[in-house]
């Protein structure tokens, strides 16, 4: 029998990742993508892998505890890798109730199912939960998060984030539960809902639309290429040790308006503009209330226990995500429709 990966969230942007990368690369185990498709989840992600045959979808809401545990009866999965949530720390200034729900309660779920289904039986399970580098709050100019920093969340988002790795690791000590953590740092690439800093400021420059930059753009970001963190989780699903946390990022901290700048000139060549055109679309706008300034991942433990290399520079990424971005433009307007649009205008238009 194949070895049954429950992965969550599969049709978001880095869960279509590393859904299409352990299908291509691990045969051997069928891989359920369990999503409920809200506005960033997009199954046009999978496409070139939906006919795979050890890859299924199920369509469901983790917050559902009965339908989880009917889903955890019926398909006996052997391990878990958790990354459904909702994701978007300026959706969560506006409305914590549903991130409370995913990522709280949903994480509830899952725990409680994985543990019903996995106590007492045999096999290797494992309880995989894909955290953020945000749970950990906000550094000044100098410092690196360590696994050992301690939580100080200061958003709904990442309250809720830390409010699920605080239950995964109570599951571990309470209940023996086999589980472990990764935080990671902002990541970036291919089919990244562009609510989110690169993907939207592609998409508005190419649209000829303000790039809203908050407050003066000096917080700080440490940028990861999406595939980056797919080959760390791999490395930690298969080698990490149970009920360890480690922490993943990039060591490529950039300060919001010189990443916006650098981007403007990347897509001046692209788009064969004058230099200087598309900055002339930065717009400074109200800041995010409670903005963090600086986040900033050490990642020496990865890299020294297990091996962990990022692949690529971000020179090289931001490049091939824009790229990236330009070829796909019938995919941007299709996520960029509907309850986006919605979002949109409460977020920029009302402001
Ligand atoms: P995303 O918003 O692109 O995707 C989230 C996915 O979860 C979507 O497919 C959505 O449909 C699904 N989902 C949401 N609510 C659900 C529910 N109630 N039931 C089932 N499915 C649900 O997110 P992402 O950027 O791919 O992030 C994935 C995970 O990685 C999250 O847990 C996030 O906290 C974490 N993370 C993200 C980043 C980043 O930079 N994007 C960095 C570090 C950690
Ligand atoms: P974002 O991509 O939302 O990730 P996070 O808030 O999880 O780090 O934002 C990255 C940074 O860019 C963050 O400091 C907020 C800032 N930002 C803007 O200045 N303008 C925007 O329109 C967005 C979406 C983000």
């Amino acid at each position: 029998m194949s070895y049954k990966i429950v992965v969550t969230g599969g049709a978001g942007f880095i869960g279509s990742h590393l859904v299409r990368s352990f299908v291509n690369k691990y045969p051997h185990y069928t891989i359920v993508n369990l999503d409920k498709l809200t506005y960033a989840g997009n199954l046009e992600n999978l496409k070139d892998i939906e006919d795979k045959e050890n890859y299924q979808f199920v369509r469901g809401d983790i917050a559902d505890a009965a339908f989880v545990n009917s889903l955890f009866e019926s398909q006996k999965p052997d391990a878990v890798i958790h990354l459904a949530a909702e994701s978007h720390v300026d959706r969560s200034i506006l409305n914590p109730g549903d991130f409370i729900n995913t990522n709280v309660v949903g994480t509830l779920n899952l725990l409680n199912a994985s543990r019903n289904l996995w106590n007492g039986s045999e096999g290797k399970h494992l309880f995989y939960h894909v955290s953020t580098d945000e749970v950990y709050g906000s550094l000044g100019k100098e410092g690196y998060f360590t696994e050992k920093t301690s939580y100080d969340p200061r958003s709904p988002y990442s309250a809720s984030k830390a409010a699920s790795d605080h239950l995964v690791r109570a599951f571990f000590h309470t209940y023996g539960m086999p589980v472990v953590i990764s935080n990671c740092s902002n990541n970036y690439g291919p089919y990244q809902f562009p609510e989110k800093l690169i993907p939207l400021m592609i998409h508005n420059i190419v649209n000829q639309k303000p790039l809203p930059v908050y407050g003066q753009g000096a917080q700080t970001r440490d940028w990861l290429w999406v595939l980056d963190h797919v080959s760390a989780i791999d490395l930690i699903f298969h080698k990490g040790t149970t009920g360890e946390t480690y922490n993943i990022g990039g060591s490529n901290e950039w300060q919001n308006i010189n990443l916006v700048h650098k981007m403007c000139s990347i897509m001046d060549r692209k788009l064969q503009k004058p230099y200087g055109d598309s900055a002339k679309l930065i717009t400074f706008v109200k800041d995010r209330a409670g903005h963090d300034m600086r986040y900033a991942i050490d990642a020496s433990k990865i890299k020294n226990e297990l091996g962990w290399v990022p692949s690529i520079q971000f020179d090289e990424g931001l490049e091939k995500t824009i790229d990236w971005y330009l070829a796909n433009e019938e995919w941007l307007e299709h996520v960029t429709t509907g309850a986006y649009q919605n979002y949109y205008e409460q977020q920029y238009i009302a402001r």
